[in-house]
Formats: C-alpha cells, sequence, structure tokens
C-alpha cells in the first residue's frame, strides 16, 4: 500500500447529518473513485473518547456513520476505509510524537484554551475543571493519524486548520531531531464545499441540536423542513433569498441552474410553504435511493465490520513497516 495522497479522519460522536454530507461525505465519496488517487478516511473513535463516555453510544455513532458513508457511495475498494482502533501503530506513534512536541504548543490549541477561558468566567476560578489529558494532547494523536500514513493533503473544515500547523510542527520537530521521515502535511480546506445552516439558521451542528439527520424516516425529514426558521413575509411578498436558510440548504444540493432559478422566485415572491414542500422533495429524492442502503446496511453490521477490517489490512500494509522503521530511526530495536 501507498502512502495517502489524501486522508481525512472523522470523529464517531452523533448521528451523520446534511451538514456532514455536504461538507465532508460528498467531497469524499468523489474522491474516493479517483483511482489515480490513495486516499485514506477512517473513524476517529479514539478521539471519540474524549467527550463521550457513553460506550454504547460510540458503538452506534460508528455504526451509523460507516454505514452512512457506504451508503453515499463511498468507493470502499478503491480507497483505504478503517477504524483507528484498528490499527494499533497509529497510538504507538502518538506516544512517541507526545515525548517531542512542546507542552506550550499544546496550551495553544483552541479547544483547550476555550475550556480554559470558560472555567475562568466561571466562580471556583478552576482553569483545569473538567479537563482531560485527552483533551490537552487531541492534537497530537490526530497528529498520529496524518503522520502514520505520511498523508501529503488532508481535507478539513476552517476549525481543524490549527492542528494541521501543529502536526506540520510536530512532523518538523521529529524530522530536525532524528531523520526526516516525515512529509509536512498540507491542508485542504475546500472553499467551494458549502456550510449549511440548521434548523435555527446557525452553522449546522450536533452541538446546536439543529441538524437534519441524513437518514430519518422521509416523514421525519419533512418535518424536520416545516421547522426550518424563516421570516414573517406574506406568501406574495419579494424575499432575499441570500439571508434564507431554506435557500442556502438547497443551493447545496441544487445545480447552479437550478439555483438561479430558484433566486429569481424568490425575488417574485415565492410563499415559505411551497419552498419547504420543494426543498423537502428535492433532498428526498436525492436521498431516497441510498436511504434504503442505509436501512439494509444498518441491518447488518458484520457486513461494515467485514469492510472496515479489510480497509484496516490495506492500512496496515503502510503503518507496520513504517512504524518499524520510525522505531529504528528512534533507537528502539534489537540490541544486537
Ligand atoms: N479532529 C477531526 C474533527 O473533529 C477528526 C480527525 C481526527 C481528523 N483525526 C484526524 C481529521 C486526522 C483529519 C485528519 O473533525
Amino acid at each position: 500500500m501507498k502512502n495517502a495522497d489524501y486522508l481525512t479522519g472523522i470523529t464517531t460522536s452523533g448521528t451523520p447529518h446534511l451538514g456532514n454530507y455536504v461538507g465532508a461525505i460528498r467531497p469524499a465519496v468523489e474522491t474516493s473513485k479517483n483511482n489515480t488517487l490513495v486516499s485514506y478516511y477512517f473513524l476517529a473513535d479514539y478521539h471519540s473518547l474524549i467527550k463521550n463516555h457513553d460506550p454504547s453510544l460510540r458503538k452506534q455513532s460508528a455504526l451509523e456513520i460507516a454505514a452512512a458513508w457506504i451508503a453515499l457511495g463511498l468507493d470502499y475498494d478503491n480507497c483505504v476505509f478503517y477504524r483507528q482502533s484498528d490499527i494499533p501503530e497509529i497510538l504507538e506513534l502518538t506516544w512517541i510524537l507526545t515525548s517531542l512536541t512542546a507542552k506550550g504548543l499544546m496550551n495553544r490549541a483552541h479547544a483547550y484554551k476555550a475550556a480554559v477561558a470558560q472555567n475562568e468566567g466561571e466562580e471556583q476560578n478552576d482553569p483545569d475543571k473538567g479537563i482531560a489529558m485527552g483533551l490537552f494532547s487531541y492534537p497530537i494523536l490526530m497528529a498520529a493519524d496524518i503522520l502514520m500514513f505520511n498523508a501529503r493533503k488532508v481535507p478539513v473544515g476552517k476549525d481543524q486548520v490549527q492542528h494541521l500547523e501543529m502536526t506540520r510542527d510536530i512532523a518538523a520537530r521529529f524530522n530536525h531531531i532524528y531523520k526526516k521521515l516525515f512529509i509536512l502535511p498540507e491542508v485542504v480546506v475546500d472553499e467551494t464545499s458549502a456550510v449549511l445552516s440548521g434548523l435555527d439558521g446557525r452553522k449546522m451542528s450536533k452541538s446546536y441540536h439543529n441538524y437534519i439527520p441524513l437518514f430519518d424516516t422521509q416523514k421525519q425529514l419533512r418535518k424536520l423542513i416545516m421547522k426550518i426558521q424563516t421570516n414573517s413575509l406574506g406568501p406574495d411578498e419579494p424575499k432575499d433569498p441570500e439571508t434564507c436558510t431554506l435557500f442556502s440548504i438547497y443551493k447545496a444540493f441544487a445545480s447552479q441552474t437550478e439555483t438561479q432559478k430558484m433566486a429569481d422566485r424568490y425575488r417574485q415572491g415565492i410563499s415559505w410553504g411551497t419552498m419547504k414542500q420543494e426543498l423537502f422533495e428535492y433532498i428526498d429524492d436525492i436521498l431516497k435511493e441510498p436511504r434504503q442502503r442505509y436501512v439494509e446496511l444498518i441491518k447488518n453490521p458484520s457486513d461494515i465490520d467485514a469492510i472496515l477490517k479489510k480497509g484496516a489490512i490495506k492500512a496496515r500494509e503502510f503503518s507496520v513497516p513504517f512504524l518499524e522503521k520510525i522505531r529504528k530511526t528512534i533507537g528502539i530495536q534489537s540490541l544486537g
């Protein structure tokens, strides 16, 4: 197996939603089919340990996310699709990297800093309250995910850009201290892939509880779309597409021509009821077939296990010998 041209991880917490689809799944599915590229996609189940302490939720989320990616057309034979926890080499590399990562670098991580800032605003004023070492060193685990496969490009959301900078710092430090083994990965923030708005108009996200799950029933999908907040303009009044959540969701799925036409209908005055119904029909049409595949897959978790195990075998064709090389480089080797 070759090193990764593209690599990205998906934390296994929560249920896959429409925002995940347009932001991460859809572009990854496209890349997975490209047979001139080696792309790695994995379920970051060790990352999910930090926030979620419920074993059954973690397992359920891994099942749902894997099923969603497969149902939406991931070409798992052409790419490398696996669970992080099936690759023990990643954890070994995590410790090796932890040993040379500056604590000061981790102090600067946004997620950690935000947690400390929140604590400091509270009465007891204990900056460490509720902060696990896992949260603190999360960027090192992420660096190990990436460096284990010497990935060249890492597509992520904007919130992950800092982690990629840290990964490059860590890789450079290893290369400097020992030997140049690691490629410094490039971050790819796809500006064209859409950031979806959720039910309340803020970014669709599991932390805001404003998301539309990808594979709820058709009835539930319709119900949620009907709930999306709009303003109080009457049925025939002209409306502004650019500030409308319904329109932004439509735009993330429709072609340019369709989007243009819809924008014109907004300016002429389309009623919210009509728009919601059309948006529902449009999305439902796209999700109908994947939804059927998803339902079947969820019923057969052992098929998903088998796909992931095959992926892990492919991934380890790279990670096992590469870790061996890393161990030798740092002097963890036979004594002879
Ligand atoms: N931290 C990423 C997120 O929350 C998920 C992730 C874990 C990841 N390991 C990775 C992304 C390695 C890219 C590469 O979105």
